[in-house]
């Protein structure tokens, strides 16, 4: 389907919205946060390593949940959202939980984060996890900004729901009861306008602004897009659990995460790393 002409006003309003039930009582718990301990998911726990002294890019950041944790632990963060309320709440929470001189928030449509940043690029670790690369129609000019705001040597962390899985949803019709039926085209390419049901942290809430314009980005399409910006991949994992209700089937595991509650369907989550390709002349003759 075409994406209406006011698809990034439709998708900014309703983040705007979640902005106020994320941080209202069946939102994110954000009490290790703010005891000075926040702990990100149990997948990014056990792959991102210690980020303690390092220049943080969070792109997509929300309300900064996850960047004030980073910067609890002694990274220099910098969030980018292009939701108003979000950068507001975020700003607001760094300076309750006194993050203020270690992180950073900007107010930032995604393709206007060189310009929007007002600094040289340089950023060690650029963080992106969980439902971003959804509201991108164009994943070769992300992993171009991804590109340009990484110093060399620096290193991208993604963690993102699996494209696989969003091909199903528990509104679409299934002949298997209990499990999610097919909604939309792996391969699709244009926009998936879709009403959401709920709120994915607060299963109570009824948002007036429910109407998603998003994209399906293949994995092959995620990593050619990287490639494309002059990055390669370091590592690449598939997992069977989420940290998300993506589906109502799901059941939630010893971690906190979303699991199939019998056998490992599909992959429901994968993350990478990667960072500058080094290509050597052969490299490029033989594979360009
Ligand atoms: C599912 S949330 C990401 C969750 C986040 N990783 C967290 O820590 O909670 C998606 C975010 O992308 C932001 N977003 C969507 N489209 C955007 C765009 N074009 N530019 C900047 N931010 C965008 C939304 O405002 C929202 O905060």
């Amino acid at each position: 389907m075409t994406a209406g002409q006011d698809w990034q006003a439709t998708n900014r309003a309703l983040w705007d919205e979640r902005v106020g039930i994320h941080l209202g009582p069946g939102g994110y718990d954000l009490a290790p946060l703010r005891a000075g301990r926040g702990r990100l998911d149990a997948i990014v726990e056990a792959e991102l390593g210690p980020v303690a002294g390092l220049r943080v890019l969070h792109l997509q950041c929300h309300f900064g949940a996850d960047t004030l944790t980073l910067a609890q632990r002694g990274a220099q963060a910098v969030g980018l959202d292009f939701s108003r309320a979000a950068i507001a709440a975020a700003r607001a929470l760094a300076a309750e939980l006194g993050l203020g001189d270690r992180a950073r928030f900007v107010e930032a449509d995604l393709t206007q984060a060189a310009a929007a940043l007002a600094e040289p690029a340089g950023f060690d670790l650029v963080f992106v996890t969980w439902g971003a690369l959804c509201w991108l129609p164009d994943l070769a000019g992300w992993a171009r900004i991804v590109a340009g705001a990484l110093r060399p040597g620096g290193r991208l962390y993604l963690a993102e729901g699996h494209p696989t899985a969003y091909v199903f949803d528990d509104q679409a019709s299934s002949r298997m009861p209990g499990r999610p039926g097919w909604l939309v085209p792996y391969f699709q390419r244009e926009a998936v306008i879709y009403e959401a049901a709920g709120d994915y942290a607060d299963p109570g809430a009824a948002p007036a602004h429910r109407t998603e314009t998003v994209w399906m980005h293949p994995l092959a399409e995620v990593v050619g897009a990287l490639r494309g910006a002059g990055l390669a991949l370091d590592w690449l994992h598939e997992h069977p659990r989420v940290t998300w209700r993506m589906f109502g089937s799901l059941v939630r595991d010893a971690e906190g995460l979303w699991a199939w509650p019998d056998r490992p369907w599909l992959p429901l989550a994968y993350s990478l790393g990667g960072g500058e390709a080094v290509t050597s002349e052969l490299q490029r003759q033989i594979c360009p």
